[in-house]
């Protein structure tokens, strides 16, 4: 199998769509165009000549740049930012080619039971049928019901970037109980932006000038590159974590990052840490955490938590928050370097609303970072909304737990079904992914040999995970493989491909080592030896192969 490779090559052969609308059991293509797929550029209306014409025409027609006189993309280019064409979009991942390959191929239970299917999107819609009782049963809540149009003038008028007093507080109480209601959250120092993106670009813009840099703990969130660094120009710096601990950050870990940033010359402002961390979907347990405050108050810089994870924790150790560990003075710190960024995105399943939160202990970010707030607001009609959902505490609280449960439970099923067929998965307990490993089955363990499985994954087994390298993890064979953005169904469609696929794996291993003695015996070597001992030697190579595909599960 691993023979036949076709090379994703989505800009090049796009397959046709198949004829039914995009909706499908387990993502929104669109998501990909509204926030991943290239805006129709002058290089793709270049390359339109291989389509159709009225692609060609389509695309021109919207493409804002169709108004740029016509030419060559370089002199285009000329025309433009050196942020319009750094590049520091990423768009040019195998993250997100493999959210592409999913857009042109996407699996549908009867319409395209053979496409592609979508585990590289880490939403959560296991709870959805919660949010959609709340709003039939709380009508005024939206101003677009007879119930609650009355406020319409109100809330469309409102523009204040303090946002709504209700909604700051309401978002606020919200935070603490998905925190276990053991810390609090002052509403006055929350701050809005466009979700959790916009959030980070603004503190980095708070606290990075061009070419600082923000150490950040490796294997991380691909889009930090664009979100962090694209247009404030600050940089991310690894601080290199390894699977043999788990992928914990060491205070050794932290100096050698500090020690090879200065060798750069970079000046270092702070940490970036994502807790419960995207892509491994652990928390951080105290001492972790009290390392990180310890480090950073010897340092002098800043301490930002992206806590955007924070109500999907599902099973036995709880999520402590830099909050609590801060508001406690456990470590002595200067809570003026601390940050949290949060959004609404996974833990209420609400990417597309747009609500991120900044809160910081530093009265100075506060202050900027609302400035800065007028450019990523959230709208007065999605604060008004969940205002009011999130200041029914009853609601809240069932939600929370229901959403834990089904996590919990998705999250089993999963791992189970991997275990069935021997694949490991690092130990989680919080996030919408698994962080699954597939080091044995990598013909070679370099970032290529993982590239050449991942795009077996993506083109023969038609499941879209995101290699390990993506979020710039140093050990090649790690996924990270996304359980909550579908249905039940899809999840057992996903497992069966997958065992199909090692079971595959497995006999054209063991075809390959019975095709390599039959190779060996036949070239006359057994003549040197006696038979007994060569059948037995044989035996053992099909047993123990060291390049046997299978993982052996050890938890
Ligand atoms: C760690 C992390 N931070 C930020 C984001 C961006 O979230 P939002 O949709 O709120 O912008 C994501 C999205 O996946 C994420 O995983």
């Amino acid at each position: 199998m691993c023979g036949t490779l076709n090379v994703l090559r989505s800009s090049s052969s796009p397959r046709s769509r198949p004829p039914f609308p995009p909706i499908i059991p387990n993502s929104h293509p669109s998501v990909l165009h509204s926030h991943f797929s290239p805006p129709p550029t002058l290089s793709s209306s270049s390359s339109s000549s291989s389509s159709s014409p009225l692609c060609s025409l389509i695309i021109s027609l919207h493409s804002p740049l169709s108004l740029l006189p016509m030419g060559p993309p370089e002199a285009t280019e000329a025309l433009l930012s050196e942020i319009a064409t750094n590049g520091g979009h990423c768009e040019n991942s195998s993250y997100f080619d493999g959210w592409k390959a999913y857009d042109q191929d996407p699996y549908h239970p009867t319409e395209n039971p053979d496409g592609v299917i979508q585990m590289g999107l880490a939403e959560n819609q296991l709870c959805h049928d919660l949010l959609e009782g709340w709003l039939r049963e709380n009508p005024a809540a939206s101003i677009c019901t007879p119930e609650g149009s009355s406020q319409f003038k109100f809330v469309a008028n409102f523009q204040d970037y303090h946002g709504l007093p209700s909604f700051r507080f309401a978002v606020a109480k919200f935070m603490e109980k998905a925190r276990g209601g053991r810390v609090t959250f002052d509403p006055n120092r929350i701050v809005m932006s466009g979700g959790a993106t916009g959030a980070q670009e603004t503190l980095a813009f708070c606290l990075a000038n061009p070419g600082d840099a923000f150490l950040i703990p490796t294997p991380y969130y691909p889009a930090f590159d664009r979100d962090f660094c694209w247009r404030t120009k600050a940089r991310l710096l690894p601080i290199h974590c390894e699977s043999s601990n788990g992928f914990k950050i060491t205070a050794a870990a932290l100096d050698d990052a500090y020690e090879s940033a200065g060798k750069t010359k970079a000046r270092v402002k702070g940490i970036l840490v994502t807790n419960p961390s995207n892509p491994l979907g652990t928390t951080m347990d105290r001492e972790t955490l009290q390392t990180l405050f310890s480090f950073v108050n010897e340092k002098r810089i800043h301490l930002i938590c992206d806590e955007i994870f924070g109500g999907t924790v599902f099973k036995s150790q709880p999520f402590v928050s830099v909050v609590e560990i801060a508001a406690a003075g456990e470590a002595n710190i200067d809570r003026s370097l601390v940050h949290v960024v949060s959004s609404l995105s996974k833990d209420l399943g609400l990417p597309g609303f747009r609500v991120g939160i900044i809160y910081s202990f530093n009265d100075a970010v506060v202050a900027t970072a609302r400035k800065m707030s007028s450019f990523g607001l959230v709208s007065s009609q999605t604060q008004h909304l969940l205002g009011a959902m999130l200041s029914d505490e009853e609601f809240t609280s069932r939600y929370l737990a229901e959403n834990a449960r089904r996590l919990a439970e998705r999250h089993e099923e999963f791992t189970d079904g991997l275990k069935r067929v021997g694949i490991r998965c690092l130990d989680s307990n919080g996030g919408l992914f698994c962080w699954m490993d597939l080091r044995p089955m990598l013909k070679e363990k370099t970032p290529d040999g993982e590239l050449e499985l991942w795009r077996v994954i993506v083109n023969e087994v038609k499941l879209n995970v995101s290699p390990g390298s993506a979020f710039h993890c140093r050990e090649p064979g790690w996924f990270r493989v996304c359980f909550a953005n579908m249905d039940g169904e899809t999840t057992a469609t996903a497992l069966r491909r997958i065992r199909r696929f090692v079971e595959r794996a497995r006999e054209a291993e063991e075809k390959e080592v019975k095709r390599k003695e039959k190779k060996r015996w036949d070239s006359g070597l057994r003549l040197s030896l006696p038979r007994r001992f060569d059948q037995n030697f044989a035996m053992a190579a099909i047993i123990s192969s060291p390049h046997s595909p299978l993982v052996q599960a050890t938890n």
